[in-house]
């Protein structure tokens, strides 16, 4: 299944371009395994949950997860959201751990024109969480320091232009966002940013219950609230994603700051200006409008 490293497009020792996006050398997926994966069986109920890197994904895993348990009796008490919430691409196509019963989630950053073409045939619920991009450089360069699988940076100064021109894992920010902003028409998709659920959890709760037709007691949203905090997810193994660090893979917590605005910590003036002037010039048309504060 491997293909030779000859025949990958390497963006950098670890990253291989593929439909304009890029993804891990050192993981098991070839693009021969990508384009399988638009052939992989959709069932009505799925859920996918999708983001970019460092938007919240681990956040709406365990949000969705705490959203759907008491329609899944079967899930396996001591299993972490990881295993309940599969990686799509991550995994090879006969991975036993999608054989679950319905309905599933499955995580996802691939872009809408690489998902498994039964997400918009079916119209299957789509959960698309999106975040500031600058809290997600930030997140981000932390990250590459701490997935084995990723170049670690040489300075914040390489990271945040690699950021900018989408030499990073799964490419360009603003392509990604953009594709789904303008699939919208196309995919049954809920959009959550991430500083809203920051804003208001509860409020972001009861808007998803509503997308994905769960009738929850004011109890049990209280519950799913209180156990999606980052407070609370720090220290529970199976939202925070410990088991990577006690295995080696990665080399620090995931759960780092959980905040907004953690970018003034680290941009120049300099970089602040240069990074609005690109966000103003590729996300000039974008629909939705963002309640962080880029002038
Ligand atoms: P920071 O690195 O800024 O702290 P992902 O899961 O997509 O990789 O995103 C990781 C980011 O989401 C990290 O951001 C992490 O701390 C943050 N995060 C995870 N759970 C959170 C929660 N309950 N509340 C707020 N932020 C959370």
């Amino acid at each position: 299944m491997l293909a030779s490293m000859d025949s990958l497009d390497l963006v950098s020792p670890c990253l291989f371009k593929y439909q304009n996006k890029n993804f891990l050398v050192k993981d098991k997926l070839r693009p021969a395994d990508l384009d399988a994966l638009q052939h992989f069986e959709i069932h009505p109920t799925d859920i996918f949950l999708v983001t970019y890197p460092k938007s919240g994904t681990a956040w709406m895993q365990q949000i969705l997860v705490q959203i759907m348990d008491a329609a899944n009796p079967d899930w396996a008490e001591d299993a972490t959201n990881r295993t309940t919430v599969p990686w799509l691409e991550e995994r090879t196509m006969d991975n036993p751990s999608r054989e679950r019963p319905d309905p599933r989630i499955f995580g996802s950053h691939l872009p809408p024109n690489m998902l498994p073409l039964g997400v918009k045939a079916k119209q299957i619920k789509v959960v698309y969480v999106w975040r500031n991009p600058k809290d997600i450089l930030v997140s981000f360069y932390h990250f590459a320091h701490s997935w084995v699988l990723l170049d670690i940076p040489q300075s914040f100064e390489d990271f945040f232009q690699q950021f900018l021109d989408g030499n990073v894992y799964m490419g360009s920010w603003f392509d990604h966002v953009q594709e789904y902003q303008n699939a919208r028409d196309q995919l049954n998709i809920h959009f959550v940013q991430y500083e809203n659920m920051l804003k208001d959890l509860r409020g972001e709760v009861v808007k998803l219950c509503a997308f994905l037709e769960r009738d929850l007691t004011d109890e049990v949203i209280d519950h799913v609230v209180e156990t999606s905090t980052f407070k609370s997810m720090k220290t529970n193994p199976k939202a925070n994603y410990k088991d990577l660090v006690e295995t080696g893979r990665y080399r620090t917590e995931t759960m780092r700051k959980g905040k907004a605005g953690d970018w003034k910590n680290f941009f120049t003036v300099a970089q602040n200006e240069h990074f609005d002037n690109v966000f103003k010039e590729k996300m000039s048309n974008l629909p939705l409008t963002c309640i962080w504060e880029i002038k």
